[in-house]
């Protein structure tokens, strides 16, 4: 196969330039990172499993009508997605407290929140991802009133599914974080959901256990991270289970 442009380099995925205009090839690597890279590990056999995972989440939200820049998986470690502008935030969606808001908060980590809270984060890695408010995002121009009206109606709708999907798998969706991106469609313009939803970016733990099958395990050395995500992608029907 020919040489691709790389476009990008993050933590965890390499996006190319794609074969048509208005495409990526997002690659995701099998590196781990944490608290903003200061914990680095390669974890054979993770990016296969979250290439797998994103399709599946990404495919089962454009099922019911929320737009993704996922088109196709093209291997193992490889997906063909739309190109978009990143919107620069983090939105990040919690239904129990965990995390950075039970530490900032001290709510204790397994408390039922009253109702989903949305959050923003601005990506910016040099500053650590830093929570803003509304009000900076508005003030510093990051995203308009409508921008954030169509994000946090994305981010719910989100919720709404990968919390019923989990559920189905018995296990319970405590938070997770979602990128958005804009694309242009003659006249318009429209928000959809990009960068990848894998147990990288979600909080998963098991209903009956409270066991992790997510990036806590590796965060806070639980075990194995690839165990983790086989189990979720088993769970899900995603990798046929070895017995
Ligand atoms: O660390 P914190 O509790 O704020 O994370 C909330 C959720 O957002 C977790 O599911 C975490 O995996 C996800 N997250 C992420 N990427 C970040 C920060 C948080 O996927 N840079």
């Amino acid at each position: 196969m020919a040489r691709r442009k790389k476009i990008y380099e993050g933590k965890a995925k390499i996006l190319y330039e794609g074969p048509e205009p208005g495409t990526i090839v997002q690659y995701f690597k099998d590196d781990a990172t944490a608290f903003n890279a200061q914990k680095k590990d390669v974890i054979e056999g993770k990016g296969v499993l979250n290439n797998r995972l994103s399709e599946f989440f990404m495919t089962g939200l454009a099922n019911i009508g929320v737009p993704t820049h996922f088109i196709r998986r093209l291997n193992m470690r490889e997906q063909l997605v739309r190109s978009c502008e990143i919107i620069p935030l983090e939105i990040i969606v919690r239904n129990t407290a965990a995390g950075s808001m039970s530490k900032r908060l001290g709510i204790e980590e397994g408390t039922q929140l009253p109702r989903p809270i949305v959050e923003y984060c601005l990506k910016n890695d040099e500053l650590g991802d830093p929570l803003v408010s509304e009000e900076h995002i508005a003030a510093f121009g990051w995203a308009s009133q409508q921008d954030m009206d169509d994000i946090v109606h994305l981010a719910l709708r989100v919720n709404d599914f990968l919390s019923g999907v989990m559920l189905a798998v018995g296990i319970k969706l405590v938070d997770f974080k979602i990128e958005v991106g804009r694309v242009y469609e003659g006249d318009f313009q429209r928000l959809i959901v990009a960068d990848e939803i894998s147990p990288d970016s979600c909080r998963l733990w098991d209903i009956e256990t409270g066991k992790h099958l997510d990036k806590d395990v590796f965060r806070r050395d639980l075990g194995s991270l690839t165990d983790a995500y086989t189990e979720v992608a088993q769970r899900l029907g995603v990798m046929p289970r070895s017995n």
